[in-house]
């Protein structure tokens, strides 16, 4: 027995409901911050493998919500799998993170193929069909993917935490060619998704983790209008289903993104200003954030005061509590405690705080 999608908590926001108490869930909820987590990590040597393991990444999927109230799982897998699915060589490396051959050519993206993409992640469709039946009925299960433009960061850079000066220059000296690297990713991301959809998923997140190293006219081509693109699939193929879009330090520009990608909901970083939030994008969609991971780190009265004030500015509309970014590797997991705390007592916890 589970409760029909549209009328869990989750699903309600992304419709516009305003709710007492708003939903909450933390990007990278599962992860090494817990020691579960990396207890069982420690049986694959290879992070893709992990990824593609059911047994293992339906376990991990779930551990955060036996700590914790969360009103939504997010499969576990990584936004890297769509380029591996591609056939790029792509590797984790101990303290290195993401290393890949980078991609940097039109002739090297014809080498890429989507022919086996299906093939490929069957395993990450069954981790999300067999979560669909193992999670609390009440919570929501999300899928996820990188935008195109995120994907193609890591597959032209070849690693991430650079300042992106290589794929930025391939998209300003030959833009039509670097078309032929997004259309790929558009095209394999939206029917990944799709799939997932198909598989169990009850809401779909876009990561798009380096929108914000893009000037304006950029931003509109390289994350606004692929997003749009894969927004109008997923409707056409999966109506009924949200999308969260994360243009991630996209700034004001974020508003221009709500407008013009269709996404139901819209997640915020640490950076921006829930004032602004709550007064320029929640009238439009649904607001997701944007609690600074730092201080969810620091804990204590910093943390209690992020979260109250959060809590105050957003819950007046259609709002889900969540974090700017990721949970850092060393929070400690009682301060995730003390924010479900916090937000499942809301509004009650709100008051006398002045
Ligand atoms: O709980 C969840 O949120 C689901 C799992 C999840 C992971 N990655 C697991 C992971 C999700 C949603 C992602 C998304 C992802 N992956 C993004 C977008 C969000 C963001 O953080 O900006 C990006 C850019 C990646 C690429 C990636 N994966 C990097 C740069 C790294 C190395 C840095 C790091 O945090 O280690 C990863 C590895 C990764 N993905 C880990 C986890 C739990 C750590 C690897 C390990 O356990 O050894």
């Amino acid at each position: 027995m589970t409760i029909p999608s549209e009328q869990k908590r989750m699903v309600r926001a992304l419709k516009d409901d305003v709710q007492e108490r708003p939903p909450f869930w933390l990007m990278r909820q599962a992860g090494r911050y817990l020691p579960e987590y990396r207890e069982v990590r420690k049986q694959s040597k290879n992070f893709l493998e992990f990824c593609y393991s059911p047994d293992l990444a339906v376990e991990v999927t779930l551990q955060p919500l036996r700590r914790y109230q969360l009103d939504a799982a997010i499969m576990f897998c990584d936004i890297l799998v769509i380029p591996d699915a591609l056939g790029q060589n792509v590797q984790f490396l101990e303290g290195e993170g993401p290393v890949l051959d980078p991609v940097r050519t039109v002739d090297a993206v014809s080498r890429l193929s989507a022919e086996r993409l299906h093939e490929h992640l069957a395993p990450v469709y069954e981790t999300i069909s067999r979560l669909s039946r193992e999670i609390p009925e009440e919570t929501a299960l999300i899928g996820f993917s990188g935008a195109p433009w995120t994907n193609a960061v890591y597959m032209v850079e070849g690693r991430g935490g650079t300042n992106c000066g290589v794929i930025r220059n391939w998209a300003e000296q030959a833009p039509e060619d670097f078309q032929v690297l997004i259309d790929l990713l558009v095209d394999s991301t939206s029917e990944y998704l799709i799939r997932q959809v198909e598989s169990g998923a009850e809401i779909i997140q876009l990561f798009d983790s380096w929108a914000g190293v893009l000037s304006e006219d950029q931003f509109r081509r390289w994350s606004i209008e692929p997003t749009r693109r894969i927004v109008e699939r997923l409707k056409q193929s999966c109506p009924g289903v949200p999308v969260i879009g994360f243009p991630r330090n996209a700034g004001p520009l974020s508003e221009a993104y709500v407008r013009e990608t269709g996404v139901h909901g819209v997640s915020l970083d640490q950076d921006t200003d829930p004032e602004w939030i709550a007064k320029t994008l929640q009238p439009l969609c649904t607001v997701q954030g944007n609690l600074d991971n730092k201080v969810l780190v620091t804990g204590g009265e910093a943390l209690d005061r992020a979260v109250l004030k959060i809590l105050e500015t957003l819950s007046g509309g259609p709002f889900i509590f969540n974090l700017g970014h990721g949970v850092l590797p060393e929070t400690p997991p009682e301060h995730v405690g003390r924010v479900a705390e916090l937000v499942l007592g809301w509004p009650g916890t709100g008051q006398g705080t002045g």
